[in-house]
């Protein structure tokens, strides 16, 4: 435990540590709100007309920037849809910061628009067992027994994700499409 006398070396290690702290509670208390907020039958939603060309170049171009594993994007020409982008993007983003955080060497990213538009987002990492993939979309479920293992989060991300692809009000706006 770090005593009162405390070296300026310390010090500086104990503003480092509780920078990294606030850090990760304001991300629990974002990721708790937006998780909330999301069961909140009056909470609106922003349709428009989304370029997902766009939003996928964007969101590739931030987070390329966080890992060294290459993202390989597939989009079958231009793609748009009835939605909202911003959830769009926060659902989407949470998966490819998972599939970067255990991909080997890879990961990619195909999207395809017939009937239904389909985001596959596919990484070279060791997977999720069939028997435990419905536990990892309730909150605050991670499969590493140890938190920190691999780094990340509070184990809401696919919580978050799963709730913003199933918003089901999406249909109404989309003509069924979702
Ligand atoms: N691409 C992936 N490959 C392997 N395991 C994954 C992947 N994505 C998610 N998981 C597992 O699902 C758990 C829940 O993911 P998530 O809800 O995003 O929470 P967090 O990222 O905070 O751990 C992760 O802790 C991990 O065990
Ligand atoms: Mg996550």
């Amino acid at each position: 435990m770090k005593g009162a006398n405390q070296s300026p070396d310390d010090q500086v290690e104990l503003t480092g540590e509780m920078l990294s702290d606030i850090e990760e509670i304001e991300r629990l208390i974002d990721e708790m709100l937006t998780y909330g907020r999301l069961d909140t039958v009056s909470s609106p939603l922003t349709i428009e007309e989304v370029n997902i060309n766009q939003l996928i170049e964007n969101l590739v171009e931030k987070l390329q920037r966080t890992s060294d594993v290459p993202i390989g994007v597939q989009i079958s020409g231009p793609v748009s849809c009835l939605c909202d982008g911003h959830l769009l993007e926060r659902g989407i983003q949470n998966i490819i910061v998972n599939g970067l955080r255990y991909a080997r060497t890879a990961l990619d990213i195909t999207v395809t628009l017939d009937e239904l538009l389909t985001i596959i987002i596919d990484d070279d990492g060791p997977g999720i067992s069939p028997d435990q993939r419905q536990q990892i979309f309730s909150p605050f479920t991670r499969l590493e027994n140890s938190r920190n293992k691999l780094g990340g989060g509070f184990g809401l991300g696919l919580s978050i994700a799963d709730k913003i692809i199933s918003l089901a009000r999406w249909r109404d706006y989309c003509g069924g499409k979702y």
